[in-house]
């Protein structure tokens, strides 16, 4: 944790613009129990998360002045949102602004209260993980109705005018990743049909706007291959609705992977690949090779986030990689962006230039049913066994004995 405060303060120093108020508090309103797709290492930093006091503050330069920040993440059962919510509320905090956070628990209708309550509250701006992008519509009216500018963070949000802008990672490119990770690994040539390897895929929600995005990924960049034969889906499942996976929960991926197995592979069929959209369902699905899965090889396992467990998997050789996107950088691109819309600025394409990441400015990309939303769209990275040294170089883990776990 001081490693990281020491790398947030340094970030404030750099960004701080002007210096027109120097204390800050937070208090945090968190109400959720951890649910059933955790994982006991996400339990364990949810129940750290809920336990603890949140008096962190700064006392550094800051151009927060005070303002409420109001923060809106979905669940605290998944690895990333606690990670994410303790980001944004550091590096805030850091800038001198007041930060009111809460987690929705995967429930829509707790979402809509909390940013509610975050209205009620007076809030300067919104902040907004969606539980289900379609759902907050008439909540982000009041939003609107009471100036309240309104960022969507990772997911968009859908069918409403009140959403600024939208700050996530290029959720196709995830997607692109993981499948040419596997044409690599399996050293696939179009030209050779000689050989064929059975895939199967897993996939997030339909609530969850970013889910079709890494499914489409993957799918459009292996289509050739599978309609050339090279690659077959023994299942049948093919599409995005097929594949989707409630809640992105671990245990409803398994028992869906233990019944695939049942069903197509346990005639001593080889399962080569399972692409799996992200970590939770990575989670699941390992766990359901490892129990159910009559043949012998080594089945290559896609994953998305770098959650410490499905990092431990990858050392293990359970897993086969991950697509990592650094959730304190996407916090720190949304602090620069509410810091110029705070500032009355109405940032475009030259924000990127106040950025210490790689990131790009699409006006393209996310429409939400309304009409474009602006995006900063961060940059993702393959992790395997071979370069978790890269993430440790993060400073944001660290190597206990032959594992990683977050630096705290
Ligand atoms: C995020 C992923 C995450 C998933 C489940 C998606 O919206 O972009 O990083 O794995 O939700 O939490």
């Amino acid at each position: 944790m001081k490693k990281l405060l020491a790398l947030l303060m340094a970030m404030a120093m750099m960004l701080s613009l002007a210096a027109c108020g120097s204390s800050s508090s937070s208090s945090s309103s968190s109400t959720e129990e951890s649910s059933t797709e955790s994982t006991a290492t996400e339990e364990s930093t949810a129940a750290e998360e809920s336990s603890s006091s949140e008096d962190s503050s700064s006392e550094e330069s800051s151009s927060g002045g005070g303002q409420l920040i109001g923060i809106s993440m979905p669940t605290k059962s998944l690895e990333r949102w606690n990670r994410d919510g303790e980001y944004l509320k550091e590096q805030f905090e850091a800038m001198g602004y007041e930060v009111e956070i809460a987690y929705a628990d995967n429930s829509t209708e707790q979402q809509n209260n909390d940013i509610a309550n975050l209205i009620a509250d007076g809030v300067e701006i919104l902040i907004i993980a969606a539980v289900d992008g379609d759902t907050l519509s008439q909540t982000l009216a009041d939003a609107a109705d009471a100036g309240i500018p309104v960022i969507a963070y990772d997911r968009l949000i859908m069918n409403t005018d009140a959403v600024a802008y939208y700050v996530s990672f290029d959720n196709y490119q995830v997607g692109v990743l993981q499948a040419e990770f596997v044409i690599e690994q399996l050293g696939l040539d179009l030209n050779d049909t000689s050989t064929s390897y059975n895939i199967e895929f897993v996939a997030g929600p339909t609530s969850d706007n970013n889910a079709g995005y890494f499914f489409n990924g993957a799918m459009d960049t292996l289509q050739d291959y599978i309609d050339a034969g090279i690659l077959v889906i023994q299942s049948g499942k093919t599409t995005f609705e097929q594949c989707a996976t409630e809640g992105w929960s671990t245990d409803t991926a398994l028992e869906n992977m233990q019944n695939t197995l049942a069903s197509y592979y346990s005639d001593g069929t080889q399962l080569d690949v399972v692409l799996a959209s992200n970590d939770s369902t990575a989670l699941g699905v390992a766990q359901a090779l490892s129990s159910d899965y009559a043949g012998s090889n080594d089945v290559i396992l896609t994953g998305q986030d770098g959650d410490v467990a499905n990092l431990a998997n990858i050392v293990d050789g359970l897993q086969t990689m991950t697509v990592y996107k650094n959730v304190s950088d996407e916090a720190g691109v949304t602090l620069v962006l509410a810091e110029a819309i705070l500032n009355g600025e109405s940032p475009d394409e030259g924000l990127l230039d106040s950025l210490s990441v790689d990131a790009a400015y699409d006006i393209e990309s996310y429409d939400n049913g309304n009409g474009i939303v602006p995006s900063y769209l961060l940059v993702p990275w393959t992790v395997t066994v071979d370069n978790l040294q890269d993430l440790a170089d993060t400073g944001l883990y660290e190597w206990d004995g032959d594992y990683l776990v977050a630096v705290e």
